[in-house]
């Protein structure tokens, strides 16, 4: 087991790269599954996401190579449609599988996803919209493990996918994602209407359209899709992780520091921008990067409502509830999109944060300061959380589950320390 032992009260001060975009990784590693050739993809962080999409991509039987930060993937010899319960359960986005392997091979069989309990997160608009395009989906229970039961979702096509207009009830994700994989080699037209319009959706058209598909809309409500007979394999790069670029500006605010944020597209920032003026920060932005410059106490954050693109972030949310703990005043947060994204707020209290959550809402009165003691990160983002309030609290913060930070941040006690803070990961 992992721990992140953190010295706090160190000013931050330097510059930080921003690794690529673990949201835009996962489904453009699955979209090389779909290709029949051989994908080139740049800036892939070292995440353990990553890894498990690259352990399922090696289970369908594509040959996958990392060196640094660029992946290989071949898949030309694969024949796989199956991946296993164990794998889905590592992560949400592994549903992601599914509308790449019916895409590829017009059959899948895979499970319900896992990852972050983050309150219900219900796949069935991915499900209707498949099943629109004539996808047959058979739900089989299994018995899993601890004698919990699982269900697997046996997919297949009895006639080549349809080309249809789709209307999503809410922009997920994930689903428009599912939908532009299965639908770039479906027959005819598809539509989506009310898509998710993250520059991840973005991100993945393009390597999709560099590959053959013909995506049009994508990072705009409707996207429309040509389907195409094959996908040829891609090079690509990633775009840069803008939930760890907010996370990184969280810490320099926090320290009342410096830091430059490098290897950024400062456009997908600007929903969190308003947040850090209303803190007081200073922000330069210029070409590829941007020098946050912190004011000795930050001031309230103000009203801060999740949204969908081009919102402020959900996974933004923990790191930057984390900083208002030490505001001057007092701020208030809505969670729009997820049920139990407060999980981080028991162990900020712990450490001296004044948090009160009713529902959706989280009040937080700013406290002067913050004492270090040890605590438990209960998901990715909320143990961000944990590590920003570790970097201003008084004296040493330990925190555990660090097995959920190193599924998003790659070498992030590194990172931390080359700009001066007292952190080290141990054993
Ligand atoms: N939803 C449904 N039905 C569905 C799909 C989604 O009700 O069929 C609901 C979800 O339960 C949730 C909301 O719609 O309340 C939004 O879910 P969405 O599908 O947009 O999210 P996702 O695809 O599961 C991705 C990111 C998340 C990020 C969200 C929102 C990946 C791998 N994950 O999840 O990232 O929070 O979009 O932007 O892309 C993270 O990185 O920490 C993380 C959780």
């Amino acid at each position: 087991m992992q721990r992140l032992i953190i010295n706090g009260g160190k000013r931050l001060n330097g510059g930080v790269t921003v690794h690529g975009a673990k949201n835009s990784a996962l489904p453009v590693l699955a979209a090389a599954a779909v290709c029949d050739g051989i994908s080139v993809i740049h800036n892939v962080p070292m995440l353990s996401d990553v890894e498990e999409t690259i352990n399922i991509l090696r289970h369908l039987g594509c040959g996958v190579t990392r060196e640094g930060d660029t992946v290989t993937v071949d898949a030309r010899g694969a024949d796989g449609f199956e991946v296993p319960n164990r794998l889905m359960k590592e992560m949400r986005s592994s549903i992601i599988f599914m509308g790449a392997l019916v895409s590829r091979f017009g059959k899948a069989l895979v499970s319900l996803p896992g990852g972050c309990n983050l309150g219900p997160r219900p796949i069935d608009l991915h499900l209707s919209a498949l099943r629109q395009m004539g996808l047959i989906v058979e739900e089989q229970e299994e018995p899993g493990e601890e004698g919990r039961r699982d269900c697997r979702l046996d997919c297949r096509v009895e006639k080549p996918l349809e080309g249809c207009e789709i209307d999503l009830t809410l922009p997920s994700v994930g689903a428009t994602e599912n939908i532009m994989l299965a639908a770039s080699t479906a027959r005819g037209r598809t539509v989506i209407q009310n898509a998710a319009c993250e520059p991840e959706i973005s991100d993945l058209a393009d390597f999709l359209n560099r590959a053959g598909a013909k995506i049009a809309g994508a990072g705009e409500p409707t996207v429309v899709i040509n389907g195409v007979k094959s996908l040829t394999g891609a090079e690509h790069t990633v775009i840069p992780d803008r939930i760890t670029a907010s996370t990184y500006m969280a810490a320099g605010a926090v320290t009342r520091g410096r830091v430059t944020i490098k290897k950024i597209l400062p456009a997908h920032l600007r929903p969190v921008f308003p947040v850090f003026l209303r803190a007081g920060c200073e922000l330069q932005v210029r070409d590829r990067e941007l020098t946050l410059t912190a004011p000795a106490r930050i001031k309230s954050l103000g009203n801060v409502k999740t949204d969908y693109y081009p919102g402020f972030p959900t996974d933004s949310q923990p790191p930057l509830l984390a900083m208002s703990t030490l505001a001057d005043g007092r701020s208030q947060f809505v969670e729009t999109i997820f049920h139990n994204r407060y999980a981080h707020v028991d162990a900020l209290n712990d450490l001296g944060a004044n948090i009160k959550v009713t529902e959706s809402m989280a009040i937080v009165d700013g406290v002067k300061k913050l004492t270090g003691r040890e605590v438990e990160a209960a998901d990715l983002r909320g143990g961000a959380a944990l590590i920003i309030a570790g970097l201003a609290a008084e004296g040493q913060t330990v925190i555990g589950g660090m097995n959920y930070i190193l599924r998003g941040y790659d070498d992030i006690e590194k990172r931390l320390a080359e700009l001066g803070a007292d952190i080290r990961l141990e054993e």
